[in-house]
């Protein structure tokens, strides 16, 4: 995998020239709108990258775009990949890797999700202090290779404290309700059933979604500081279960999105 990132990364710092990112980003299921605010600097397709695996839900969008937001220099991946796509954990992960390479000292992450937690209502937001890992495996299965990270990572504290502290006072002053819990990763594409949901709130999780957890092991993994935050776009209480579609998903997304930018993109403001 050394060889290919290598070859990637020689390929994107020839396009960027002496640009040089501070800071990462993934932007989940409708929540695109923090590129928006990025003042950009270079744009580069996935598919033009050597060794980059493309997103076939976003195909043409599929984009690493580096830019200045709110005068921090950050990489933005407009487009993330799925297991549920069909890529292997680490073709998935393989851009956070690339990213590292490239300089970034923190990751910051955002999904749609649904709520498990009864308190915790559509369209409200909450960041993640915790996950449990239910996809059928982690981006770390293979030869380990030490340059990167150990082993056998620390998972005790995969969220970094400091800066959710930040956001909830960010959230606090903007009069912006933010819950803090635990995100479940499951593989999907399809949705819970309403006995999935109770097994899901029962084993600990606030919200589930199907993506994030691959993410954060592999920044953990290389000591990156890691900040996530989903946005609820559903309400997956088994006792009164109600069909939702993609369409919806999206539309809540959006709504709540504007908050979700503001939280991130102040909490860029202050690194
Ligand atoms: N389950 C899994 N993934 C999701 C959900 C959900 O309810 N909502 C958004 N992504």
């Amino acid at each position: 995998m050394l060889q290919a990132l290598n070859d990637s990364i020689k390929y994107i710092k020839n396009k960027i020239g002496d640009f040089e990112p501070e800071i990462g980003i993934v932007l989940g299921t409708g929540l695109g709108g923090l590129v928006n605010e990025i003042e950009v600097a270079h744009s580069i397709m996935y598919a033009s990258i050597p060794n980059f695996p493309i997103s076939t839900l976003e195909f043409h969008s599929g984009k690493l775009i580096f830019g200045t937001l709110k005068g921090k220099k950050v990489v933005a991946m407009q487009g993330r990949l799925h297991f549920y796509e069909g890529y292997s954990m680490q073709q998935i992960t393989f851009p956070i890797r690339a990213m590292k390479l490239l300089g970034i000292q923190y990751l910051f992450v955002s999904n749609a999700a649904g709520s498990l937690n009864p308190e915790f209502k559509k369209g409200d937001l909450m960041i993640i202090n915790d996950h449990i890992n239910l996809q059928p495996e982690s981006p770390l299965r293979g030869i380990n290779n030490s340059d990167f990270g150990p082993r056998f990572p620390d998972m005790s504290q995969p969220y970094q404290k400091d800066l959710i502290a930040k956001a909830v006072k960010i959230a606090e002053e903007k009069n912006i309700t933010c819950h803090q819990g635990v995100y479940v990763s499951v593989t999907g594409p399809n949705l819970e059933t309403k006995a999935e949901y109770k097994y899901l709130r029962i084993i600990g999780g606030d919200a589930v979604g199907m993506s994030t957890v691959p993410e954060v092991i592999v920044a953990n993994h290389m000591s990156i500081p890691v900040f996530a935050i989903s946005v609820l776009t559903d309400e997956g209480f088994p006792e009164d279960l109600k069909p939702v579609s993609l369409e919806e998903i999206i539309e809540t997304a959006a709504k709540a999105e504007p908050k979700m930018t503001e939280i991130l993109s102040q909490l860029i403001s202050t690194l």
